[in-house]
């Protein structure tokens, strides 16, 4: 067994991975348009090579707010990683350490944000869920700090669970799940808290000293407002299709963020990236870098950390080949001129 690509880990995680987490892992929101609409405007995308420039080897080094990473993918925060294998966030903070390149761990991980900490050899993001009880959102930053992330990935798209349908069979339930960031378990105030807004966003700035990332933006009226309101950096997302279904492809509405925001604050994007072709299509309309979020937990289902690392392998071999195949030297030669919808 030895997967070519990632659609191929997919194929594998389904057989392998527990009916109930395959759906929760795999499912969008509703008709799961978005979801679709993730891969299908990629597809859209077309490349621009440019021939005869001598680049034997591509540079694939950059950096994320000032943060090294041996490539522009980093692996975007999923819920419940314990579900495709028992080191659930370690084995992935493993993966990530080994690759060289970012870790963003979830509020509702498995494992403890500390005990993901523990694990990593590499630099990580906390990305946090605010709750109805505003404290537990200050304690999570102060426990990030204390921990070493580096950021707060704060996900704005979530004001309530998106209506996501799938599941092995009608009537079946998802199972309580106890996450590793609350061992007591969970209270009626450990729900999203629906009125969360702006002025939040500066109530949390106030509680760190660590750079802000919005993520789960889909407009520039949005993007400037973050600006105005002290963010580091943007995370263009759908949140993979799961959310409000019918939203754009977050592949579609990055260029007129990027256009927004020119350059004042770094800009990333996720949702439907599994090819290092991808990569390139996002980069060229101006993300600084993508995070992958399936392809991770298909890597952990088919064989721990060590599948999850091969997935990022697999990315970079493609992003390194591609860049070649393209006469791209260096992250810093991918321009607008390498793509065009015909
Ligand atoms: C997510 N996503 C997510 N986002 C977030 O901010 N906090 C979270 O806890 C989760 N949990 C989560 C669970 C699962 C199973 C999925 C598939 C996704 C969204 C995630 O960060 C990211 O935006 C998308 O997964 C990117 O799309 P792809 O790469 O899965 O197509």
């Amino acid at each position: 067994m030895d997967p070519m690509n990632v659609q191929e880990y997919e194929a594998l995680a389904q057989a392998r991975l527990d009916p109930g987490a395959w759906a929760f892992y795999s499912s969008g929101a509703e008709d799961e348009v978005t979801l679709r609409a993730n891969r299908a405007a990629f597809e859209r995308l077309r490349l621009l090579p440019r021939m005869l420039r001598g680049v034997r080897q591509a540079n694939l080094q950059t950096t994320v707010l000032g943060i090294p990473v041996s490539l522009p993918v980093l692996t975007a925060p999923t819920a419940l990683q314990g579900l495709a294998c028992p080191e659930g966030e370690c084995a992935t903070a493993r993966a990530a350490g080994a690759i060289g390149t970012l870790m963003t761990a979830s509020t509702e991980s498995t494992k403890s944000l500390e005990e993901i900490a523990a694990a990593a050899t590499g630099p990580l993001w906390f990305q946090l869920y605010v709750y109805r009880a505003g404290h537990l959102a200050e304690q999570l930053i102060q426990r990030a700090e204390a921990a070493g992330y580096r950021a707060i990935v704060l996900t704005v798209d979530l004001p309530c669970l998106g209506n996501r349908e799938r599941r092995p069979y009608p009537g079946w339930r998802f199972p309580h799940a106890v996450t590793g960031n609350f061992p007591a378990g969970r209270s009626s105030d450990d729900r999203e808290d629906e009125a969360l807004s702006w002025d939040d966003v500066d109530w949390l700035r106030s509680c760190t000293h660590l750079p802000l990332i919005l993520k789960g933006l889909l407009t520039p009226e949005d993007a400037e407002l973050a600006i105005q309101h002290g963010a580091a950096g943007i995370i263009v997302s759908n949140h993979g299709g799961r959310q409000l279904d019918g939203v754009p492809a977050s592949i579609e509405a990055l260029p007129s963020i990027v256009e927004a925001v020119q350059g004042r604050v770094e800009v990333y994007m996720d949702g439907g990236v599994r090819r290092g072709t991808d990569v390139l299509k996002a980069l060229a309309l101006g993300a600084r870098a993508v995070l992958v979020g399936r392809p991770i937990l298909w890597g952990l289902a088919v064989d721990g950390a060590a599948g999850a690392q091969r997935v990022l392998e697999l990315l970079r071999e493609e992003l390194a080949r591609d860049m070649v195949l393209a006469g791209l030297p260096d992250i810093a030669s991918i321009d607008a001129s390498l793509v065009k919808r015909f």
